[in-house]
């Protein structure tokens, strides 16, 4: 199949609960390999299964430096407990078994492409989850995956970034998007120019 079709706010699918997966087969595998691919084409570090359309408790997320542009988020800026991860990492039915401290960073989402907002995260969490062949692990990390990954759950939960923030604030945002629909790439290219930092995705 290759690469998905990502879909954006207002979709009502990105608003549905996912399913839990229970049948580890190869449409799973072909599901897994599909988003990983998707992800890198978007240029993401993150993607649900949802934003594809399929309703499945199944992300995907490689939050390392990638050679295109190095400098969105350096090697250096990794956490050791991100280091000791081997990603892409395919996450399926995960939990969070616990979660420490408070973190905030500007997130995005290729679900509602080219707005971000400060949203507040657990800093470090234990996720349980299943691999592709339904096998269980816990994982232990903080940094920006532990970011992207409590990210991409509330996906699962048809959750979106722009929930977290204040009323008013994610009222504008959502009544934006609905009357004008997404900046086009050379808004995109004015802003770029306005700020340092690069932005990620999810
Ligand atoms: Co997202």
């Amino acid at each position: 199949m290759g690469i998905l079709e990502i879909l954006t706010f207002p979709d009502p699918r990105l608003r549905e609960v996912s399913k839990a997966v229970t049948k580890f087969d190869d449409s799973i595998k072909q599901l897994a390999a599909d988003m990983v691919e998707t992800m890198y084409a978007a240029k993401g570090i993150g993607l649900a299964a949802p934003q594809v359309g399929q309703l499945f408790r199944m992300l995907v997320v490689d939050t390392r430096p990638r050679d295109e542009s190095g400098s969105r988020y350096n090697y250096e800026e990794m956490t050791e407990l991100e280091k000791k991860i081997t990603q892409p990492l395919v996450i399926i039915n995960p939990v969070i078994i616990k979660g420490d401290g408070k973190t905030t960073f500007d997130e995005g989402c290729l679900s509602v492409p080219g707005f971000y907002e400060t949203v507040e995260r657990f800093e470090k969490i234990q996720l349980q989850y299943q691999d592709v062949n339904g096998n269980k692990h816990v994982l232990e990390t903080d940094g920006l995956l532990a970011i992207c990954l409590q990210h991409e759950m509330d996906h699962l939960e048809g959750k979106l970034f722009i929930d977290h923030i204040s009323f008013m604030k994610s009222k504008k945002i959502k009544d934006q998007i609905k009357k004008f629909g997404y900046p086009t790439k050379d808004d995109k290219d004015d802003e770029k120019e306005n700020t340092k930092k690069e932005k990620v995705e999810a």
